[in-house]
């Protein structure tokens, strides 16, 4: 069993930490990974090497022969050149509006996994990259909202008079928005949320926040059996955005995460209500790559209102704090791989029938083969 790690790109983000590597080992696996891979991950190739890994001069030498390739986004078919036909790959695939890319890669022979469509199941907890990178995520949002906040978040009474807290407003309380409010109030700030999912009030109010929603009947049926939130009606939207422009325009940081599954980021905060917060407020928007919750961020932007506001649209938050996000999606990935070895004969040996496997796996024998992308999908 040979497993690869060629370097990423244009991401700090690394697939192996030393911690993996030794457990890949004791699987009965080799791992060769490409020099300075996990540099910008503070992972040096002497760590690597030292956990029993090969360092390899570059990509292509990783990769030949080898039955696995791991890897934390998507490589160009290109990149995989010299892959075995048959060797797995496994990453985050990105798969929507990349099918060009996925033909690619089928072409190429490998069988590539999405990590992000792990079924959030029990079992598969441990393998959910969406939980452990958004966690990471919300809580650099706070971090990147306090480094732009030209003032203390909490309060403090000094001989020199009192400074107040900071007042931080979630919106949308996932696995990203549950991690940006327990920062938030560890930093002292006061903190208010909102989702449109009823089960959210109780998990905020546990965090020490307060809960502010439009309470009405489409709320008490917003959630799905998957435990995501339903695109509500227009009506609704209407009700929440007067709810929560009085509200916002009293905030110091606003954080918005609201993600609805298929579907564009809902718009929660207007170019109005930008206007009416105070200069020096800060506004974080998790959901720019989806569109956005804010009607002025900009993917990969930082910049200032002209009345004073700081919105900051920064992509791959998780890539921001590389070392600890990377120990996490590592491990993410170690928990499917064991699912995929035959611990006995230590050999790969997939079971195409896991409910797992069939989730995640995208191209098989040169096709794109995963349900959602066939044509009459
Ligand atoms: P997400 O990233 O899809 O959405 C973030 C949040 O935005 C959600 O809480 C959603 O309700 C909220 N939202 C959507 N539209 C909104 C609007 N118009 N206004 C305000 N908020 C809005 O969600 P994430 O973080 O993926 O979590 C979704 C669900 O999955 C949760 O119930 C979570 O507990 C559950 N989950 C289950 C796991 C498992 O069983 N393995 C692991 C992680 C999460």
């Amino acid at each position: 069993m040979r497993i690869a790690v060629p370097a990423e790109r244009e991401e700090a983000r690394v697939a192996v930490t030393a911690e993996t590597v030794k457990k890949f080992l004791n699987l009965g696996a080799e791992v060769a990974i490409e020099s300075g891979a996990g540099l910008k991950s503070a992972i040096r190739d002497e760590d690597y090497a030292a956990a029993g890994a090969t360092i390899t001069p570059d990509a292509a030498s990783a990769i030949a022969g080898a039955d696995l390739i791991l890897r934390v986004r998507r490589p160009s078919a290109k990149e995989l050149a010299g892959a075995k036909p048959g060797a797995a790959l496994i990453a985050i695939m990105d798969p929507y509006g990349h099918v060009d890319a996925l033909h690619e890669i089928a072409a190429t022979g490998v069988d590539a996994f999405a990590m992000e469509l792990m079924p959030r199941i029990t079992r598969a907890q441990v393998m959910d990259v969406l939980s452990s990178q958004a966690n990471l995520a919300g809580y650099r949002a706070v971090i990147e909202a306090a480094e732009e906040y030209g003032r203390a978040l909490p309060m403090m009474m000094t001989a020199a008079g009192t400074v107040p807290a900071a007042r931080a407003f979630i919106m949308g309380v996932g696995v990203a928005g549950l991690q940006a409010i327990a920062t938030a109030r560890r930093l002292g700030a006061v903190v208010t949320a909102t989702d449109v999912r009823p089960a959210t009030k109780e998990q905020v109010e546990s965090l020490g926040a307060k809960f502010v929603a439009v309470e009405d009947e489409e709320f008490k049926q917003a959630e799905t059996a998957g435990g995501y939130a339903k695109e509500m009606s227009a009506e609704y939207q209407e009700k929440q955005k007067a709810l929560t422009a009085a509200h916002i325009a009293k905030q110091d940081i606003v954080i918005t995460t609201a993600l609805i599954p298929g579907r564009p980021a809902p718009l929660l905060v207007t170019e109005a209500m930008v206007a009416s917060m105070r200069p020096g407020s800060v506004i974080v928007d998790l959901a720019v790559e989806r569109g956005g919750n804010c009607a002025l961020s900009k993917p990969g932007e930082r910049f200032v209102t002209d009345n004073g506001v700081t919105v900051l649209g920064y992509l791959n938050l998780p890539g921001r704090l590389a070392a600890t996000a990377s120990s996490l999606y590592a491990r993410n990935l170690l928990a499917f791989v064991e699912t995929l070895i035959d611990k006995t004969n230590k050999t790969f040996a997939i079971n195409w029938d896991d409910e797992i496997v069939k989730a995640t796996l995208l191209t098989k024998d040169g096709a794109l083969v995963h349900p959602n992308f066939q044509k009459s999908a």
